[in-house]
């Protein structure tokens, strides 16, 4: 062991890390020192204040309002759309993706972009997000690269699953993984938990580590040298998503935006989606976990909700802005967990009640510093049935029941009438909006509902 490192441990009372170190093998010292060299001793200080302060939870919710959505008419959506076009055919718009999660809610072993949710293809969710991609590069002549955010549990089967597919298309130099941080947790005194001998407990550092991982991972550096102005930001669980949709980003760019936030009315007060606020003026977003029951509840006397609008977790962030925000520290969030860990003859105990916390950063965290933020309203049936839960709402069977009425919605806008209880899959690629599904009937297409894909 490098004595730096042992000195730095001890330095930051940490030394207990190192009480097993005499019964491991070369390699499993060589693992461990890889770990602790790892470790961001600022941020752990950090923890360790908030959980020394007493405030598990990091929310204030004092003069909180709405915050203001824009619900823009047709005509301003169009005009949108047209600048929208213009920084897409510069070559300006980059796309990221968080993808760092596992999709352990949804019992699936694997990264959760590789979810069969083709219903009939059973092609995974990165097919459709790269899919479009692949299409609106080809629409506006103009490269998007694609950065995908991993974490340490996922980055390698994220990969060869990309391998796999033959990049579902796109070109590989247009596509970038990089890892997020890896964070460890602590006891109720502070101290790093080992979760076997030779292991510290580490978990994914949170979406908001995205910021920090573009930094230390060349992918500011990297959209900076293609000249990247507007970035698109998504979740990997939504296969609904318009993907750098030109509306959009000319909403974000006629606003004169730092960020921007697609907002829906909530299903009901209940529904998981974070809310979106303002104090003073200034918009920031709560998580659905620390609003409470009466603030979610609560009605106008119309009987629409007060806190009517969620986020889906779909932005735009200027690049500039992003740029900026890496090199800034963000808020921690913290969470009283059960943890596995090593007693003291060095035996693993799986603890039956939360026993340490686990530490995440948030990307709508950055929300309150951007310069100008614009809050859209969107039709949710369009744009947002995520894939999150095994059963009942929001699960793969009301994702594929959304896909599928939104492809018919598309028959039907070109005059095209769908059978009854037809299964309809379009592969992005082969049309992507009602109008390039239109061009393809006029250039011939004769679409037979015979339960094939139409690609
Ligand atoms: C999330 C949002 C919520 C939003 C809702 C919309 C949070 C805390 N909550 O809820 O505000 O309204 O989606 O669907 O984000 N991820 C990483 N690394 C991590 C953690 C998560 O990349 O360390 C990624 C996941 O892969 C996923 C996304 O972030 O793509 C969201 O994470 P998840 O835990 O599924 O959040 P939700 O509770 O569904």
């Amino acid at each position: 062991m490098q004595e730096k490192l042992c000195d730095t441990l001890k330095r930051e009372g940490q030394g207990h890390v190192l009480r097993f170190m005499d019964g491991l093998d070369d390699a499993g010292k060589a693992a461990l020192e890889a770990q602790i060299a790892s470790l961001d001793f600022a941020a752990i200080d950090r923890m360790k204040a908030l959980l020394a302060s007493g405030r598990t939870s990091s929310v204030d919710l004092n003069g909180l309002e709405p915050a203001p959505v824009a619900e823009p008419d047709e005509s301003a959506r169009a005009k949108a759309a047209k600048r929208g076009e213009e920084e897409l055919r510069a070559g300006c718009v980059a796309v990221a993706l968080v993808a760092g999660g596992q999709g352990s809610r949804l019992g699936f072993d694997g990264p959760k972009g590789s979810y069969p949710i083709g219903p009939i293809s059973s092609k995974p969710l990165f097919h459709f997000h790269a899919r479009k991609i692949l299409a609106m590069s080809r629409r506006y002549g103009a490269d998007i690269p694609f950065y995908i955010m991993t974490s340490e549990t996922n980055d390698a089967a994220t990969r060869a699953h990309f391998e796999e597919n033959g990049f579902f298309g796109l070109k590989p130099e247009n596509v970038r993984f990089f890892k997020q941080g890896m964070w460890p947790a602590l006891d109720p005194d502070g101290r790093i938990i080992l979760d076997a001998p030779g292991h510290i407990f580490m978990s994914p550092d949170g979406h908001g580590g995205i910021l920090s991982a573009m930094k230390s991972q060349g992918v500011i550096d990297d959209m900076a040298a293609r000249g990247i102005s507007t970035v698109f930001y998504f979740q990997v669980d939504n296969p609904m998503v318009e993907v750098a949709s030109p509306e959009f980003i000319g909403l974000h760019l006629l606003a004169g935006a730092e960020m921007s936030i697609k907002v829906c009315a909530k299903r009901d007060p209940q529904e998981g989606l974070g809310m979106v606020v303002s104090r003073r003026g200034r918009c920031e977003m709560v998580e659905y976990s620390d609003f409470p029951d009466d603030l979610k509840n609560r009605r106008r006397e119309n009987g629409d909700l007060y806190y009517k609008f969620g986020s889906v977790a779909i932005h735009i962030f200027s690049f500039d802005f992003l740029r900026r925000e890496a090199e800034a520290a963000m808020p921690i969030h913290v969470a009283h967990k059960k943890i596995p860990f090593v007693d003291e003859a060095g035996a693993v105990v799986k603890p039956d009640k939360p026993n340490g916390y686990k530490f995440e950063k948030f990307i709508f965290d950055v929300i309150p510093e951007a310069k100008n933020v614009l809050n859209v309203a969107f039709d949710r049936a369009e744009e947002f049935s995520p894939v999150k839960n095994a059963e009942g709402n929001d699960s793969p069977a009301t994702c594929r029941r959304d896909l599928v009425a939104k492809w018919r919605r598309w028959f039907n806008e070109c005059g095209v009438n769908v059978p009854d209880g037809a299964v309809i899959e379009i592969d992005p690629a082969f049309a992507n909006s009602p109008k390039e599904l239109m061009a393809r009937l006029i250039g011939g297409f004769v679409p037979v509902f015979d339960g094939r894909v139409f690609e």
